[in-house]
């Protein structure tokens, strides 16, 4: 069997057309949505994430407003610096680039950012309210995945979706997504005993552990659907992503590539995000 390749990039494109004529709308309105990125430090994949993100708010026409904060910058200035853009109501979207260095506590400030702003999905109240059923910000690469398998035409009532790996940012998060679509669903991780009898009965597979190409194809199940989080740099500094692509792709039925997969809809939705936080306004 030869997948069928689930183009992100392509599927990002048109979830950012959409965003676009909502901005459009919103200009005309006289609100132009206001994202502030707050990087601390000099992370270089951070470095990264955050042009991608600025340069795709530029392309829909969301105004990026980009904070970089030196590596000694202190917690409590961090702090006071988000409960300015709480109460700035020209803000619609905080994020705050992770990681953070040592010692400022993530959940410190995370927990900071209004939840009416948190297009990261990131705040407890917005963890609570996917837990509870209600809506609320999504993180960004989980509903990613979720929305590209929906436009894709596939579906997930029924299925069993095995989801590798357990952050806060996309595991857990991720887990809770499919189980809200009727999903069976596993979660396995570094101390899973026989994962790849675990992963073998997957109906949906979603890896998201950083570690270049450990789905190999004989942990997938044939007709399956594999989707890849991962972002790696292998032995070579070659870019490629949790799952071995090119023999994978001979098992599966349907399979993300990296790059393009799920790097571009993280974008897209956090777009979205933003531009609904600016219409909440409304
Ligand atoms: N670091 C890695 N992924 C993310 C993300 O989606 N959001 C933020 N804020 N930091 C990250």
């Amino acid at each position: 069997m030869v997948a069928n390749i689930i183009d992100g990039k392509a599927i990002a494109t048109s979830i950012r057309q959409d965003v676009k004529k909502r901005v459009d709308q919103l200009l005309n309105k006289g609100i132009q949505p206001t994202l502030v990125v707050i990087v601390v430090g000099n992370n270089p994949a951070s470095a990264i994430y955050v042009r991608n993100k600025i340069k795709a708010c530029h392309e829909v026409g969301v105004r990026s407003i980009k904070v970089s904060l030196s590596d000694d910058t202190t917690e409590q200035s961090v702090l006071k610096l988000i409960e300015e853009l709480n109460t700035d109501t020209n803000i619609n979207g905080i994020l705050v680039q992770l990681p953070l260095p040592k010692h400022i506590d993530e959940h410190r400030i995370l927990e900071k950012i209004s939840p009416e702003k948190d297009v990261d999905g990131f705040h407890l109240l917005n963890a609570g309210r996917l837990l509870s059923g209600l809506s609320g910000f999504r993180p960004c690469t989980p509903s990613g995945v979720i929305r590209m398998l929906e436009l894709s035409g596939l579906s997930f009532e029924g299925k069993h979706a095995v989801v590798v790996g357990r952050s806060n940012i996309v595991g857990k998060p991720m887990a809770l997504m499919f189980l809200e679509r009727n999903c069976t669903v596993s979660i396995v991780h570094s101390k899973t005993k026989e994962l790849a009898s675990i992963t073998r009965q997957a109906d949906i597979l979603v890896s998201a552990v950083g570690k270049p190409r450990m789905i190999s194809a004989n942990m997938v199940k044939p007709g399956s659907i594999v989707v890849d989080v991962g972002i790696n740099r292998d032995t070579d500094g070659k870019l490629c992503g949790d799952v071995d692509f090119d023999t994978v792709s001979e098992v599966a039925g349907w399979i993300t590539p990296v790059p393009g997969g799920v790097g571009p809809m993280t974008i897209a939705i956090l777009l979205d995000n933003t531009v609904k936080s600016a219409e909440s306004t409304l």
